[in-house]
């Protein structure tokens, strides 16, 4: 598809070949309007440059890019999120492990403390952190380039995190915990979803453990309690297939008060457990 500049925004608000949630987005990134100014100016024309721009956008769009890294911003937990491709880009479920962390932060009297693991963009800490700025929020990640982001969301988002560089717990010493959260990587090797839709474009180091699946949730699981104050909680996100094995990894590990949660398509998404 060509556009013509000439085009009004609301020929292309109706025209252009994307569901009417994406065109919306990618309308307001290239003309620089708000969802409000796209129908206050619906008849206005496009000019020769935007026409272009917008063009360029679209053609990486109908190239499977995911259309929060072309307009470099994703919404998570009412919050606006920048990313990039050094990043997951936060996904809805990803909201039920921040909703179990603060209702076990409301039950906490003192200033509860919480590390997030493998933060990626930032999503579950500063979502936290925003919610609860009186919490003391520590986040980490392998990648400096994913830190990067993070931090700029914190700071976009007016959230106090304390961010570490950490191969897992390997920077953390001998400091525990109220909770620990993570989404880690638990996509097995060679599963066919890498190769499909958005994934395509995300970190891999993000997505899988380029082993079975597992293996950071084992890390993960096996290192908490010396990070955990007793009675303090791990949850963790995993693959919807994942559950059971996470359960029994926590209950072999000695957790208990084994759960999981179901996220809003009903799939077990969320499993945890107290350190003992
Ligand atoms: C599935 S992404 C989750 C990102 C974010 N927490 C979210 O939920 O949107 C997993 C994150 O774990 C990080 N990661 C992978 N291996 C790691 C390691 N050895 N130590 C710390 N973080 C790691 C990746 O860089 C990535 O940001």
């Amino acid at each position: 598809m060509k556009i013509a500049a000439g085009t009004t925004v609301q020929a292309l608000q109706a025209g252009l070949p994307l569901d009417p949630l994406e065109n919306r987005i990618l309308l307001c990134h290239a003309l620089g309007l708000t969802r409000v100014g796209l129908i206050t100016n619906s008849e206005r024309v496009l000019n020769e440059e935007e026409a272009v721009q917008l063009d360029a956008l679209l053609a990486r769009r109908l190239g499977g890019e995911p259309i929060a890294y072309i307009v470099g911003q994703r919404e998570f937990f009412g919050l606006p999120f920048q990313v990039s491709p050094a990043v997951l880009i936060p996904r809805p479920d990803t909201e039920l492990i921040v909703e179990l962390v603060l209702e076990r932060l409301a039950r906490i009297r003192s200033t509860a403390r919480l590390l997030d693991m493998g933060t990626g963009s930032g999503a579950i800490a500063v979502a936290v952190a925003h919610t609860r700025p009186d919490a003391s929020v520590t986040a980490l990640d392998v990648s400096e380039a994913a830190l990067a982001v993070a931090r700029a969301n914190a700071a976009r988002n007016g959230a106090q995190v304390r961010f570490l560089r950490s191969d897992w717990f390997a920077a953390l010493e001998d400091e525990t915990f109220d909770l620990i959260a993570s989404n880690p990587p638990y996509i097995a090797a060679g599963d066919t979803h890498l190769a499909q839709g958005d994934l395509r474009f995300e970190p891999s180091g993000a997505l899988t453990d380029f082993a079975d699946g597992f293996s950071a949730l084992r890390t993960i699981i096996g290192g908490a309690p010396a990070h955990l104050v007793a009675g303090g909680w791990l949850l963790l996100e995993h693959g919807y297939d994942q559950a059971a094995a996470v359960r029994a990894l926590l209950l072999d590990a000695g957790y208990t008060e084994v759960q999981s949660w179901r996220d809003l398509s009903g799939i077990e998404r969320v499993s945890g457990g107290r350190r003992g």
